[in-house]
């Protein structure tokens, strides 16, 4: 039985639509996750919800707790993450308020506890990350973004970088060379965590402002917050639409959804 976990960021610090069921914090030998996980039904779907900023948005990307944010989701037996990001868009078709499944990453960056294998337990490995996200959770994100007739751009590369400033405008030039689509700042570890721990992972992301010195005039905090309210719905509804989808597979009423 496969087991769904939603990974809330800016704008998603807590799920008003989650009718709640249960709610724990397991201590992981990394310490305790950013904020009680919550498990319960969104859309009538069993979903585990993780605010990885805090409840209160109260941790900056570079202080989150990664290790003990997946540990503890997989502690609760969760097998699949959905995870959502507010983030700038580079690409010309990544306009604040779009939708992104991306497909590829590069990790820009530094000095963030980015591995269970550290060399602490004696434990060594080195996982395959060819492909970072799960093929199949994204072909459902991209199938439920279609179901329901929402416009996505279902591939592209995800810049992590540093945070909690936001780039500069040669910065994001250098990550626009690099073939970056969209940049935000906790796509990494934790997508490299969730493949060290064994769970299929996909990022949802969420445009809410054109890239440093792609816009006009500075990027604001109001801006921002507009484009999070706007889009945040159609978030949720393409997660709900993708639990329904996955667990009608499983139970043989659907062909497998791809990314065709
Ligand atoms: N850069 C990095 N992270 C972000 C941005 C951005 O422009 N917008 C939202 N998260």
């Amino acid at each position: 039985m496969r087991k769904f976990a939603l990974i809330g960021g800016s704008g998603l610090d807590r799920l008003a639509e989650l009718d709640v069921r249960r709610t724990s914090r397991p201590a992981t030998a990394y310490g305790a996750p950013s904020a009680p996980i919550v498990e319960g039904l969104l859309d009538g779907q069993a979903v585990c919800f993780l605010p990885r900023h805090g409840s209160d948005h109260g941790l900056p990307p570079h202080r989150i707790n990664y290790r003990a944010n997946v540990r503890a989701l997989r502690a609760l037996g969760v097998t699949d993450v959905i995870a959502v990001a507010a983030v700038g868009g580079i690409a010309t078709d990544a306009g604040p308020g779009t939708i992104v499944i991306p497909d590829q990453l590069v990790d820009y960056t530094w000095g963030r506890e980015h591995t269970f294998y550290d060399g602490a337990n004696g434990e060594l490995d080195h996982v395959d990350f060819t492909a970072p996200y799960a093929a199949d959770l994204r072909a459902a994100l991209v199938a439920a973004a279609r179901t329901l007739g929402i416009a996505i751009v279902p591939q592209g590369t995800y810049a992590a970088t540093q945070g909690p400033r936001l780039e500069t405008a040669a910065e994001i030039r250098r990550l626009a060379r690099d073939g970056c689509t969209i940049v935000g700042m906790t796509g990494m570890p934790e997508a490299a965590l969730a493949r060290e721990a064994g769970m299929a992972y996909a990022n949802c992301s969420l445009v809410v402002n054109r890239a440093a010195g792609l816009g006009v005039g500075p990027i604001t905090a109001e801006e921002m917050r507009r484009n999070l309210e706007r889009g945040m719905g159609d978030v949720l509804r393409i997660v709900g639409t993708t639990l329904r989808q996955v667990r009608a597979v499983h139970r043989g009423h659907r062909s497998r959804p791809s990314l065709q």
